[in-house]
């Protein structure tokens, strides 16, 4: 079996401004800027991609974004392309969050058209799936997970299929302190990776790191990484301080 290294994304979401990113980061590096055993990525707002990606310069941490456009460039105000992550010395993209398809009417056909985009200028994609509670209650799960997964991943070649990730985040479970129970969580990401399997081969869904999101903190977070499937997670409030931050990593390493 391939042992895929362990992720642990921090989505700042709208929070902190430069300013305060900077003093975040500067914990970051002097305390998990050295260690090999878990990738790290910084998502930031894009006023700080910048400074974020000065800081973390020589360190093992790496940089995302939150979104992108899937234009290269053009009329389109308030947007930010790829080439311009790619610029900025980004390496990985948050696509499809429940909350741009929620706040901002995001469609599946609009994420897919950003994973290709984002393919094609090797940014990584962090694909977002997942549930709202109305759809769990009603026992459409799994349904709503393979409809955003392959309408998200369409057209992806498998040469570059392996180099995704995919976050499976409840929308109940995101920022409300109710996190999915671990046989939840892994009937899910059990479930992609076979869909993975059926879309490309079983060696690209064996790659493919698979990343648990929706309150993921320092208290549950051991028990979620060792389940199989569960290959890190995309965290949001836990990742704005250091403190906490830092134990996810701590976690992630012990979960080896
Ligand atoms: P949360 O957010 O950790 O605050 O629940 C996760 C996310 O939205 O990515």
């Amino acid at each position: 079996m391939i042992s895929r290294k362990k992720l642990i994304a921090g989505n700042w979401k709208m929070n902190k401004t430069s300013a305060d990113a900077l003093t975040l980061v500067g914990d970051l590096v002097a305390s998990i800027g050295r260690q090999n055993d878990v990738e790290v990525v910084l998502c930031p707002p894009f006023t700080s991609l910048e400074a974020v990606g000065k800081a973390i310069e020589g360190s093992s941490i790496k940089l995302g974004a939150q979104n992108m456009h899937h234009e290269g460039s053009g009329a389109f105000t308030g947007e930010i392309s790829a080439p311009m992550l790619r610029s900025l010395f980004a390496t990985h993209v948050i696509l499809g969050h429940s909350e741009r398809r929620s706040y901002f009417a995001e469609t599946d056909e609009f994420i897919n058209k950003k994973v290709l985009a984002a393919l094609k200028n090797q940014l990584r994609p962090i694909l977002c799936v997942g549930e709202t509670l109305a759809e769990r209650e009603s026992g459409s799960t799994l349904k709503v997970v393979q409809t955003q997964t392959e309408r998200g991943l369409d057209g992806v070649g498998k040469d570059l299929a392996a180099g995704m990730v995919i976050a499976y985040e409840p929308v109940w479970a995101i920022g409300t302190g109710k996190v999915a129970t671990t046989e939840q969580a892994q009937e899910v990401h059990a479930f992609i990776r076979g869909l993975l399997t059926k879309l490309f081969t079983t060696a690209v869904a064996e790659k493919v790191r698979i990343l648990y999101g929706g309150s993921m903190k320092p208290a549950n977070a051991p028990e979620l990484l060792a389940q199989k499937d569960i290959d890190g997670g995309l965290i949001g409030g836990a990742s704005l301080e250091a403190r906490s931050f830092v134990e996810l990593v701590t976690a992630a390493s012990a979960a080896r």
